[in-house]
């Protein structure tokens, strides 16, 4: 079970800090989302971000690439940190290209796809990815509500990890808080991206925790040796 705090919800005037706040929080990766205005409605932030607050944080570097041409991003963010790189199933015929070119950078390669996006569509993909990303939210922005018709897609993917011997992570982002993370857990995902419920809290650490135990409780590989 990974967890992944994503830096979209910290405080931008303190980032380097925040990075450290992930770093010692016990949590296991750090989460990136790198909006360009075009795929998504919204901007975010850069390399020149990522590198500034690569420093402050050990954890692996997971960058969601909501953009709509990742391919001149890839290189930048490779440079500036990046160990993790996820683009979108939505771009369609390049996609293809965009996993060979991060593999050719020696990076774990995520494929992303957008809550109305069928679960049919990764399927000629599953083989050669690291991690399969869910959102649970439209992408665009921190603090949005889960959208619960996403959880049988969860269950599709692990049932289709299972049947072809894969290992590749199915990371869900978006709307994670307890309860959220409970349910997703339930139906086989094992990666957790949470803004604004990790952030939110006084004590991150004690917030990490809490949702370790939660998802933890809810492994259906855990419940099956239960029985
Ligand atoms: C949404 C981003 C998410 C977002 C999650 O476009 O991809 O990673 O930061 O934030 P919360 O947990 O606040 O929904
Ligand atoms: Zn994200």
């Amino acid at each position: 079970m990974i967890i992944a705090p994503s830096l979209l919800a910290s405080d931008f005037s303190r980032a380097g800090r925040e990075a450290h706040r992930v770093d010692q929080s016990g949590a296991d990766w750090l989460h990136l989302d790198i909006m360009d205005g075009h795929f998504v409605p919204n901007i975010s932030f850069g390399p020149a971000l990522v590198k500034a607050v690569r420093p402050f944080c050990k954890l692996p570097f997971d960058v969601h690439l909501m953009c709509e041409k990742p391919e001149i991003l890839l290189e930048p963010f490779v440079q500036a940190g990046a160990d993790h790189m996820i683009v979108h199933v939505e771009l369609g015929e390049q996609v293809m290209q965009l996993i060979w070119k991060i593999k050719s950078f020696g990076k774990k390669v995520g494929l992303a796809m957008n809550p109305p996006t069928a679960i049919a569509t990764v399927l000629p993909f599953l083989e050669k990815i690291d991690s399969l990303l869910i959102m649970t939210v439209n992408p665009g922005f921190g603090g949005q509500g889960f959208i619960e018709e996403t959880l049988p897609k969860i269950q599709q993917a692990a049932e289709w990890r299972t049947e072809r011997k894969l290992n590749f992570h199915i990371e869900v982002d978006g709307g994670i808080n307890f309860q959220t993370a409970a349910e997703c857990a339930r139906v086989g995902a094992d990666t957790f991206v949470s803004g604004t419920t990790l952030f939110s809290q006084r004590s991150m650490k004690a917030a990490v925790k809490k949702m370790r135990k939660i998802i933890n409780a809810h492994d259906p590989a855990l419940a099956d040796l239960a029985v």
